[in-house]
């Protein structure tokens, strides 16, 4: 019976990723997945991430299942990460969470709760965003509408437009948000605009639910936090979706969170009780290497301050980065690319048609997205001047 499905087609990005390496030109640049690479374009470990596995590979004696809802330390870490240890909903005990397999995860059981309280609700979600979100909530039932958010010609956001699209989501609807270092296109909201959309969603009952993957790597983990934080602070309930992969880089060790903030403690209980009901659905237990480095990392004093440390220093390589491309691009071609500085974490459209994007890639060996969304961590010293010549020429000068 099986021979009735086709094979499909590969992953885009994972595809274009697949055919760089296939690339035998030594001046190749791979800039689309969308993981943290440094100066030497390997995807580093982290000194605090080596030593808590150290220590764990030492001390653990079973492997037996993690608690369903995930390691104690771990979920304690995440809360207070996100939300802030002095968080007013933590200290209320409006809070509960559940580890999950990376964000994906989280993003899934988020769905999955979002449907259990309302079958089939309305997500709306940015035009554009990270494609995977529609098939990792789509597949639960629910329904999408989309709101306006990156404007190409200012490349910004379109807050007017976001705001106008957004006043038709009711009670009952979920605004599904980037946290920060939006994915694909690096705009984020001021601080101004996320206390806009709280007095929507006080105002018209919508549940925002925040995806949350690059904390850290914008402006520094509080800063990235800020929007969220000032949501929870004001809202009785929402639901959000938290990574490990990119800011501690466990990215295979799948280690994420789905945190619920609900209107007092019974809530925040129940909505944890139905997470975990639809965790046995989904995946039965949670994977527990990832999540007991982290809880390690969260928890000990040292091992943090080496994380934070190093995690700085990354988010000012990427803010490093976007600057020197910036006077590259500016330098090779006469046109305002002052956008790359202000947008936030890995990623930026450069501007490119999906012709160009292509060109790049058959001419120049430069590898980015038809969108020509990049990933700004794959550049670096050796590659940085290739990819501003190659982005000129195909830009006609
Ligand atoms: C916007 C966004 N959300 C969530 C994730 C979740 O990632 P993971 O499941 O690897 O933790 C990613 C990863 O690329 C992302 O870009």
């Amino acid at each position: 019976m099986l021979e009735v499905l086709p094979r499909l087609p590969d992953d885009p990005i994972l595809g274009l990723a697949a055919a760089c390496r296939a690339d035998p030109n030594p001046n190749k640049v791979d800039l689309t997945v969308g993981i943290y690479m440094d100066e030497q374009g390997l995807c580093p470990v982290f000194e605090a991430v080596q030593q808590a596995q150290r220590q764990l590979i030492e001390q653990e004696s079973s492997k037996a299942y993690i608690p369903p809802a995930g390691d104690a330390a771990f979920n304690t870490g995440i809360q207070q990460l996100v939300l802030g240890a002095d968080s007013s909903a933590l200290l209320a005990g409006r809070v509960s969470s559940v580890q999950t397999p990376g964000g994906c995860g989280a993003l899934r059981i988020g769905a999955e709760i979002i449907q259990a309280a309302r079958p089939n609700a309305r997500v709306w979600v940015s035009d554009p965003t990270w494609p995977v979100h529609i098939p990792l909530l789509g597949s639960v039932g629910l329904r999408f509408e989309s709101y306006r958010y990156y404007d190409a010609p200012s490349h910004g956001v379109d807050f007017e437009g976001m705001v106008a699209d957004l006043k038709s989501a009711q009670r009952g609807d979920v605004v599904l948000l980037h946290g920060c270092c939006h994915n694909p296109c690096g705009a984020d909201l001021e601080l101004e605009q996320w206390a806009q959309i709280a007095e929507m969603a006080e105002q018209q009952g919508f549940l925002p639910f925040i995806d949350i993957a690059y904390q850290g790597l914008g402006d520094g983990l509080e800063r990235d936090a800020a929007g969220l934080r000032l949501l929870v602070e004001r809202l009785p309930e929402l639901i959000v979706a938290a990574s490990c992969s990119k800011n501690l880089g466990l990215y295979r060790e799948r280690t994420g969170a789905t945190l619920f903030i609900g209107q007092n403690s019974a809530s925040a209980e129940a909505l944890q009780s139905q997470a975990l009901v639809a965790a046995r659905r989904v995946y039965s237990m949670p994977p527990a290497h990832g999540a007991l480095i982290a809880g390690r990392v969260l928890g000990d004093q040292a091992l943090r301050q080496s994380w934070q440390n190093e995690l700085e220093s990354m988010c000012r390589r990427i803010n490093t980065l976007r600057s020197d491309l910036r006077s590259k691009l500016e330098a090779a071609v006469d046109q305002d690319f002052s956008f790359i500085e202000r947008e936030k974490g890995m990623f930026s459209f450069l501007g490119l048609s999906a012709e160009q994007a292509q060109r790049l890639r058959r001419e120049h060996s430069v590898y980015m997205l038809d969108s020509s969304r990049i990933n700004v961590a794959g550049i670096n010293a050796a590659n940085i001047d290739i990819v501003a010549r190659s982005v000129a020429q195909v830009l006609g000068r």
